[in-house]
């Protein structure tokens, strides 16, 4: 199953990702994630990335397109993936229809998670990410089991860099301007999938496993 989640930052698609990497056993590809890796890695392609993430601004298109032809070529793309914060402009969407094409593969389904811009403020600044392994956590809505500690793998949990009310502003921005016209190309595409986002976190889990079988 080759699927995409969609949606606003802190909309909920990386904490939705990891429902799903459980149920399908497919891997979760985050662009967001591969970029904060290389920024801790200190790479060149970190260090270019960073000052766009820090303003909450979208990194060129041909660095993360570049990112995501490695990612899918890689072994444990081969019975689907979940992709998560890709594509986010109209040239990204475009290079991911040429890409499955030349891999002979095709996009299942695009799952958009859907909250309104006055919800994003209070679930950013409230997330708490795990430093080892990306799962996001909240600290009033979806509190990890032991305080700053990663349910997942005892990782520690932390403030992503970008988490702040001045960095969601921007981040909103660069959404509705440069992904949301993605809405349509994959309506077009007979693709897109609606779900209420504002619901629980197990609530938007079962809604959308629902959608998915
Ligand atoms: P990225 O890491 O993708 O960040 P984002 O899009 O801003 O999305 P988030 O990770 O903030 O939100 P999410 O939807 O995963 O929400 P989460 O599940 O954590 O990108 C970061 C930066 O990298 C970008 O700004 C850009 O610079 C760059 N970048 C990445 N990809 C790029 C691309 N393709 N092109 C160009 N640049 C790119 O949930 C959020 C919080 O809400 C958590 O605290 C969670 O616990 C809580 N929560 C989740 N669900 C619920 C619920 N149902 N009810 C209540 N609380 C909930
Ligand atoms: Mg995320
Ligand atoms: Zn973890």
């Amino acid at each position: 199953m080759n699927l995409m989640l969609f949606g606003a930052p802190g909309a909920g698609k990386g904490t939705q990702a990891k429902f799903l990497i459980e149920k399908y056993n497919i891997p979760q590809i985050s662009t967001g994630d591969i970029l904060r890796a290389a920024i801790a890695d200190k790479t060149e392609m970190g260090m270019e990335a960073k000052n766009f993430m820090d303003a909450g601004k979208l990194v060129p298109d041909s660095t993360i397109i570049g990112i995501i032809k490695d990612r899918l070529a890689e072994p444990d793309c081969k019975n689907g993936f979940i992709l998560d914060g890709f594509p986010r402009t109209l040239a990204q969407a475009e290079a991911l229809n040429e890409l499955m094409k030349n891999m002979n593969i095709n996009l299942d389904k695009v799952i958009s998670l859907n909250v309104p811009d006055e919800l994003i403020v209070g679930r950013i600044t409230g997330r708490r990410v795990c430093g080892k392994c990306g799962a996001s956590f909240h600290v009033e809505f979806n509190p990890a089991k032991k305080d700053d500690i990663c349910d997942y793998c005892e990782g520690e949990l932390i403030i992503r860099k970008d988490d702040n009310a001045e960095t969601v502003k921007s981040r909103l921005e660069a959404y509705h301007t440069q992904t949301s016209p993605l809405i349509d190309f994959y309506k077009k595409m007979n693709l897109f999938i609606e779900l209420d986002g504002t619901k629980d976190v197990s609530e938007v889990t079962k809604d959308m496993i629902e959608a998915l079988s």
